[in-house]
C-alpha cells in the first residue's frame, strides 16, 4: 500500500482525501517511480474545481497531478529506456494535461516514453518544479512569439510559477520585460528575476501603466490570468503584436469579436494547450533536453516558493488560490 491525493467529487480543498492506494506492478511499457517531489499546477486546481475541461468526464476516484520527480524502482516488460535507480522527471502525459492525472502520489507507475532522466546539476525539488511551468514557457517561446532584441514584452502575474520562466527566457533573448503583479513583494521577486518594470495591477489600471512605459504598445502580451486581463490586454499591443492568452488563473475569456483585432492594427491572439507540446514525446523530450540546459548553465532560475508534506495538499491548494505563492509550489511524499 502506498498514499495518494485523491478526490471523489468536485469541490474546494476539502474534497482532497489522503488515501491508502495500491500500484500495481508496472505493466508493459512501464516503470514504477519512487517519487520524491510533486509539482502543483494550476491545472490541478482546475481538475478538483471541475466544470473547466468539459470535454470528457472526470472519472471518480481520481488522484490529481501532473508533475513530478523520483526514482525508478523497478521498471514492466519491454522497457529500455530507463533502469532501477535512475533519477527521473515527468510532466503530462500524451492525452490531455488534464486527463489520465495521478501524480500526488508515494509511488506511481508511468510510461517509460514519458521519463526524463535528470542531469547531475538538477535537483529532483528543481525538476519537479520547473517541468510543466518550462514546458508551457517553452510553448509559448518556440512555437508562438519568440521575443527579441527590441520587443517589449508584457507578462500578467510576472511571479507566477510560468510567470517567472518566461520573464527570465525574455530577458535572456534581448527583449524589455513589463511585468503586472500582485503585491510589491511579488514586484521585488519579479524583478529579481529579470523584469525591467512592474505593474501592481490591482491597484492602477494596467493599460495606462503600459502605454507611459510602451508608447507604441507592446510586442507581445503573455496572459495566464484570463478573465481578469484578457479584453483589457488587446489594448497594450502594437499594430501587428500578438496577444498570448496561456491560462485562466482568474476565470475563462470571453469570446472575443474578430473585428477588435482589426481594431487593434492587425493582430493576433493565440491560445496554445499544452497538451500540443506534451502529446508529441519527440517535442515533449527536446523541450526538455533545452530547460534542462538552461537550467543547468544558470541561465534561468526555479524559485521554488513553498513545500508541503503531501498529506497537507489542500492547504497548498488553499495558499495557491489566495495568489500566496510567488514561483513553484511542491508536495514532499
Ligand atoms: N495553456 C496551458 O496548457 C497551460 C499550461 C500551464 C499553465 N497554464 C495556466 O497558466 C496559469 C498560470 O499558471 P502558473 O503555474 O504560473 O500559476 P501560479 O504560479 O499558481 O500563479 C497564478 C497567478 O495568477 C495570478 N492571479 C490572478 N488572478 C487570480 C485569481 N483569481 N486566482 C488565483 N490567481 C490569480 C496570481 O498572481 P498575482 O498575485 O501576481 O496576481 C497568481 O499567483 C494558470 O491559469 C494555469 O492553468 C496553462
Amino acid at each position: 500500500m502506498t498514499k495518494a491525493i485523491r478526490i471523489h467529487e468536485n469541490g474546494g480543498p476539502e474534497v482532497l482525501r489522503f488515501e491508502d492506494y495500491e500500484v500495481l506492478p508496472p505493466g508493459p511499457g512501464e516503470a514504477r517511480v519512487r517519487q520524491t517531489a510533486i509539482g502543483i499546477n494550476f491545472s490541478d486546481i482546475n481538475v478538483r474545481r471541475g466544470g473547466f475541461y468539459t470535454a470528457r468526464p472526470a472519472q471518480f476516484p481520481l488522484i490529481l497531478g501532473n508533475e513530478a520527480a523520483g526514482v525508478v524502482t523497478s521498471v514492466g516488460p519491454g522497457v529500455t529506456g530507463v533502469t532501477p535507480g535512475d533519477r527521473v522527471a515527468y510532466a503530462g502525459m500524451t492525452a490531455e494535461f488534464f486527463e489520465r492525472t495521478g501524480a500526488y502520489a508515494e509511488e506511481r507507475n508511468v510510461p517509460a516514453e514519458r521519463l526524463l532522466k535528470l542531469p547531475a546539476t538538477l535537483s529532483d525539488q528543481q525538476a519537479a518544479g520547473m517541468m510543466a511551468k518550462g514546458f508551457t514557457a517553452s510553448l509559448i517561446i518556440n512555437h508562438v512569439y519568440r521575443p527579441k532584441v527590441g520587443d517589449t514584452i508584457l507578462i500578467h502575474a510576472a511571479a507566477s510559477g510560468v510567470g517567472l520562466v518566461l520573464t527570465q527566457w525574455a530577458k535572456y533573448l534581448g527583449a524589455s520585460v513589463i511585468g503586472t503583479v500582485g503585491s510589491s513583494e511579488k514586484a521585488r521577486i519579479a524583478k529579481a528575476h529579470g523584469c525591467d518594470h512592474t505593474v501592481l495591477y490591482r491597484e492602477v489600471d494596467f493599460v495606462d501603466a503600459v502605454k507611459d512605459i510602451a508608447p507604441p504598445g507592446v510586442a507581445a502580451v503573455f496572459d495566464g490570468v484570463g478573465k481578469d486581463t484578457f479584453v483589457s490586454s488587446l489594448r497594450c499591443v502594437r499594430p501587428f503584436g500578438m496577444l498570448v492568452n496561456y491560462g485562466n488563473a482568474s476565470g475563462r475569456v470571453p469570446p472575443i469579436d474578430l473585428l477588435k483585432l482589426s481594431e487593434g492594427g492587425s493582430l493576433s491572439v493565440c491560445r496554445p494547450a499544452l497538451s500540443t507540446l506534451t502529446g508529441n514525446v519527440a517535442l515533449m523530450r527536446a523541450a526538455a533536453a533545452e530547460l534542462f540546459d538552461l537550467v543547468g548553465r544558470g541561465v534561468f532560475r526555479i524559485r521554488i516558493s513553498g513545500t508541503y508534506a503531501l498529506r497537507d495538499a489542500a492547504a497548498a491548494h488553499r495558499d495557491i488560490e489566495a495568489r500566496a505563492h510567488a514561483g513553484s509550489v511542491l508536495l514532499l511524499p
